[in-house]
């Protein structure tokens, strides 16, 4: 079963209440999920294995270590998980970045595909599905079946905010998938969005409403 890690730390948790109050300008929105990206990237990565290799340091020889595998891809669901990729740039600096379109119909909720994107041999990597909402869990779901219909295998999703629904239906379609949130809100209202959420993060992102 896959595993829901909350990263449940004050520097976070507080970015985060900026972000949800609704006079937050596009400016300060994006800079708070830019830096929340950078501290929830280190959690992301704890489990990313290390080797070791000889360095020799101005005092003498020694074993270090350094990552074992480093073909990273950052595969953002457009248009807001665009505001999570610098953060993780910063952490992975030679990560490629792949990019999947996917809009959700507003009347039926469900994703409709309109882009898809990746590095060459991106099946062989490590991939980290960013998007700041995991609402109904339909975007993040369709996106992961997408890049497993191209081969990939190694996944995980990192998302801002989730409602319980959004959690519970991508550990049902994708149960091999950790999922990374920095909190789990109370649900989802009639028009799918979640409560208390902090709006539309792509519009917020963006200024586009
Ligand atoms: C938002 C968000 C997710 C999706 C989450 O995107 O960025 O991709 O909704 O909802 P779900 O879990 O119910 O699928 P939206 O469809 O508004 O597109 P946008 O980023 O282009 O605004
Ligand atoms: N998409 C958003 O941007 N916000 C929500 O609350 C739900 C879906």
């Amino acid at each position: 079963m896959s595993e829901i890690h909350v990263l449940d730390h004050p520097l976070i948790a507080d970015k985060l209440t900026r972000m949800r109050r609704k006079d937050t300008s596009s400016q300060d929105f994006r800079s708070l999920l830019h830096e929340i990206s950078l501290l929830m990237g280190y959690e992301v990565t704890r489990d990313f294995e290390t080797t070791t290799t000889t360095v020799e340091t101005p005092i003498c020889m020694g074993e270090f270590p350094v990552l074992k595998e480093t073909f990273f891809t950052i595969v953002p669901i457009l248009r807001a998980g665009i505001g999570m990729v610098d953060g993780l740039l910063e952490l992975m600096p030679s990560a490629h970045v792949g990019h999947i379109g996917l809009y959700r119909d507003e009347s039926t909720h469900q994703a409709i595909e309109y882009y898809y994107k990746m590095p060459n041999g991106v099946e062989r990597s490590t991939i980290i599905v960013v998007d700041p909402m995991l609402a109904t869990g339909g975007s993040a779901a369709d996106a992961i079946e997408d890049l497993k219909k191209h081969g990939c295998s190694n996944i995980r999703l990192m998302n801002l905010l989730a409602a319980p629904e959004g959690v519970k239906a991508v550990q049902e379609r994708h149960p091999d998938v950790d999922i990374y949130v920095a909190a789990i809100d109370e649900h989802l209202n009639k028009e799918a969005y979640i409560v208390p959420g902090l709006g539309d993060a792509g519009d917020r992102l963006f200024g586009t409403k």
